[in-house]
């Protein structure tokens, strides 16, 4: 081979090489990250929540079905799922199978964009440099079933918490819960819940962790804040991290647990991508099991 095709030819089998690995290997490669969050009052029972988010299921995606169903066997007293569920209108059976028996505990949820709004083709790097918040500009009117979404897990006894506020009991602990639905399209409503938290335990859920509405939320009193979206920023760089967040929190905070004010924040990197961008890089698919335990 002539030299001056061999550098061109090496980096196209790179990057193949590459686009591969982020799409069919580390997008499959489901984990399950562990937190403590040391929230509850001295002396409680410790209580565990299932957060999962950004599923964005299509008909067909087995694998994920299956590893998330089988979360299950860690026993959650709670299952949170903070949105982008659905990314196909046929996707409702097959979401239900991912939850399977876990759609038999106690359970909350909300929507993100990707629920009402069906995936459209775009470049999967352009939100590199812009938000897809302006995807949604032109689009108005839902062509996704997320009411029927919504009415399989009210079925099932979950909470709806887009703009709305309710109680459950997990474990031996009655949980106040707020909510709102997605502020990356508008849909957020927080003068609807607003006050101060109830009971001895608080847990906010949002689609999007956008700093106004966490704000909110840790003004409020909520002690653990919960999202997703971000997707972990998706396509991360080693030893950099994301690139992007999709919205306004910083990129330290992108996924994983930290603090909000007095609040905790955990923002889920989520387990799915829209099926336009079906890659993602040093950024693995996850679910988090979420120990809640008696703070020092
Ligand atoms: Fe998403």
């Amino acid at each position: 081979m002539r030299k001056r095709y061999a550098v061109p030819l090496g980096v196209v089998g790179t990057g193949i090489a590459g686009v591969g690995y982020a799409s069919v290997i580390e997008r499959n490669w489901f984990r399950l990250r562990r937190y403590d969050v040391p929230v509850l009052a001295p002396g409680r029972r410790p209580i565990k929540i299932l957060h999962i988010s950004d599923t964005h299921l299509t008909p067909g995606r087995r694998r994920m079905i299956k590893w998330v169903s089988a979360l299950d066997a860690l026993e959650p007293d709670l299952v949170v799922n903070t949105g982008d569920s659905i990314s196909h209108r046929d996707a409702i059976g097959p979401f239900l199978d991912l939850l399977g028996p876990l759609l038999d505990r106690p359970g909350v949820f909300v929507y993100g964009s990707n629920d009402m709004y069906s995936p459209v083709p775009k470049n999967p790097a352009r939100y590199l440099w812009r938000t897809s918040r302006t995807d949604y500009n032109r689009r108005t009117v839902p062509d996704l079933p997320y009411r029927e979404l919504g009415a399989a897990m009210t079925a099932a006894g979950w909470l709806d918490l887009n703009n709305a506020t309710g109680t459950l009991k997990a474990g031996d602990t009655e949980i106040w819960f707020g909510g709102i639905n997605d502020s990356h399209i508008g849909k957020d409503r927080y003068d609807e819940i607003a006050g101060p938290a109830q009971g001895p335990l608080s847990i906010g859920v949002m689609h999007s962790p956008e700093p106004r509405n966490l704000d909110r939320f840790a003004g409020d009193g909520y002690q653990l804040l919960l999202a997703g979206h971000t997707h972990g920023g998706q396509l991360c760089v080693p030893m950099f991290g994301a690139l992007v967040t999709n919205c306004g929190i910083d990129r330290a905070r992108v996924k994983g647990l930290n603090r909000h004010g007095p609040a905790w924040l955990h923002v889920s990197a989520g387990l799915g991508t829209s099926p336009w961008a079906p890659v993602r890089f040093c950024c693995p698919p996850e679910a988090s099991l979420l120990t809640l335990v008696p703070s020092a």
